[in-house]
């Protein structure tokens, strides 16, 4: 247990701080003792008391002055404006783990010059049931803690080192914002059968059901290819290959290929303004 004698700061305490506050103290992999959190309003901070049972602190340097382990979980626009004040407190001890999206290692290593390891994280919203992927790269100097990392990380899910850039784009994509494109597909589900009479509530259990059934299926049996498990389920000539052979005619996957590739320019624009 790597994580007994750090002392883990949150700089920023809302949904995603306390997710990972909570995925921490819950797996045992942390104690609520060894969290300090800074906040900009008072309100979460007491909530962080008093539901987290974490300690507060009144600014950002004296966060930096007490922790050893930080993460910086305030919105991407508002980091540049957080750190510029309190960047030379910083000391190459520090390990530090940003959660902003679209915020590239290359201008976190500007901002904080003093920190050789510098973790980026991106996780995606599952992470406050403890069911995220979590990608992460690392910057040169942050290699030394990477078993620090995972064990950091690993309570929130499934925990995937990636190589800045396109690795790490293509996870922002397809995990990050893929809850909200999966989420998507469930509502064309729930309703088309709201359309042909099942009540709202029935029709939201039946797609959640339908996916979730099919994901926890390949999550079973890692070993078999998707493919190979898609062809259990359709026989020749049938109700499911006349659907699967419309998807393939409307070509569903190029569309979905064009919406990942829009996603990903967008993420290298916003990079671009950091
Ligand atoms: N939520 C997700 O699913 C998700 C997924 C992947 C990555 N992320 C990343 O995680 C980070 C946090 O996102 P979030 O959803 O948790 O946002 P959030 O709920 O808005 O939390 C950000 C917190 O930072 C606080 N804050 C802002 N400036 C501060 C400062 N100078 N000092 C101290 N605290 C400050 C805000 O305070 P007040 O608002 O109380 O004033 C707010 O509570 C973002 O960078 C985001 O890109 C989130």
């Amino acid at each position: 247990m790597m994580l007994k004698h750090k002392k883990i700061g949150f700089l920023g305490c809302g949904n995603m701080a306390q997710a990972i506050i909570q995925a921490l103290i819950e797996s045992g992999a942390a104690q609520a003792s060894q969290i300090w959190v800074t906040n900009r309003s008072e309100g979460k901070l007491l909530k962080a008391r008093q539901e987290l049972g974490v300690q507060t602190l009144a600014n950002n340097e004296e966060l930096i002055d007490q922790c050893d382990t930080i993460f910086l979980a305030v919105k991407p626009q508002d980091l540049t404006e957080a750190l510029e004040p309190i960047a030379s407190s910083f000391h190459e001890g520090h390990l530090v783990l940003s959660l902003a999206a679209g915020f590239p290692m290359e201008s976190l290593e500007a901002l904080l010059p003093n920190v050789p390891m510098l973790v980026r994280v991106m996780p995606n919203t599952p992470a406050s049931i403890r069911r995220a992927v979590v990608g992460y790269s690392l910057s040169t100097g942050a290699q030394v803690a990477e078993n620090s990392v995972r064990e950091l990380l690993a309570p929130l899910g499934y925990v995937v080192r990636c190589e800045e850039g396109e690795e790490f784009q293509a996870l922002t994509v397809s995990c990050g914002s893929g809850t909200g494109f999966v989420l998507e597909l469930m509502q064309y589900w729930q309703e088309w059968l709201e359309e042909h009479g099942f009540s709202a509530e029935s029709a939201r259990k039946m797609t959640v059901e339908t996916f979730l059934g099919a994901a926890l299926m390949a999550e079973r049996q890692p070993q078999v290819p998707l493919q190979d498990m898609q062809d259990k389920v359709v026989s020749k000539k049938g109700v499911t290959a006349a659907g699967l052979q419309s998807m393939r005619e409307l070509e569903i996957e190029r569309a979905l290929r064009y919406s990942f590739e829009k996603a990903a320019l967008r993420d290298t624009e916003l990079a671009s303004r950091t």
